[in-house]
């Protein structure tokens, strides 16, 4: 089975993604961090990240580099956004990504475009959301209860701005699949959130069996 999970950032997703890959027993890949991983070598390589021949150097970072904490960096997330703009930097991450979603047994990805480029074949996809201020708020928690001095109103207009640019762009924009099954996180707890995804799953493998 391939499950796709799409979505913005801080929408609950990768946690979602986690329980589920748990949860199903499948192989799992962040696919953000491939992208994060291209913002970073970027910043290595001292490279401009609006520019798409530097972006697409930075494509030939060492796996190594995935282990690395710093990926999760906002910086490096928003780095990672700029990146991912680029058509070229796209197709140079699109072999590694339709490969892993397609090998035997099936496996979830997590990301932007999964249902859409990624695995259009996916036997489920979810898109999962929440509100901007729900998901800075998140944002802003997470990065206090790790003494990161922040302000919620930057983080709030990162958000916005990350959004923008992800479901602004022409090459495979964040958006939900046609057949996509949305959660919206607003309102959840992480528990109600998982339950509730893993519900969407077996409703929509039992609805194929039919
Ligand atoms: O999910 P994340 O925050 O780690 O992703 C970082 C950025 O990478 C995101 O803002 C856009 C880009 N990305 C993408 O374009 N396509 C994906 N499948 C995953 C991430």
């Amino acid at each position: 089975m391939i499950v796709a999970v799409d979505g913005p950032t801080a929408s609950g997703k990768g946690t979602i993604a986690k329980a589920l890959a748990e949860h199903y027993g499948l192989p799992f890949l962040d696919t953000g961090l491939l992208y994060r991983a291209v913002g970073f070598q970027l910043r290595q390589n001292g490279g401009n990240p609006d520019a798409p021949d530097d972006a697409l150097e930075a494509c030939e970072f060492s796996d190594e580099i995935l282990e690395n904490p710093a990926l999760r960096d906002e910086a490096i997330g928003g780095l990672a956004s700029r990146v991912s703009v680029h058509p070229e930097v796209r197709a140079a991450l699109n072999k590694r990504q339709v490969d892993f979603a397609h090998q035997p047994g099936g496996a979830l990805l997590d990301g932007r475009d999964i249902g859409t480029v990624i695995a259009p074949d996916a036997d489920v996809k979810l898109f999962i959301t929440a509100s901007a201020d729900v998901r800075a708020e998140r944002r802003f928690r997470e990065m206090k209860s790790r003494q990161v001095d922040v302000e919620f109103e930057a983080i709030l207009a990162d958000i916005q701005a990350r959004d923008a640019r992800d479901s602004g762009r022409s090459t495979a924009p964040l958006k939900p699949a046609v057949d996509a099954i949305e959660i919206d996180t607003s309102n959840m707890s992480v528990q109600t959130a998982i339950k509730s995804a893993i519900h969407a799953v077996d409703s929509k493998i039992a609805a194929r069996r039919v």
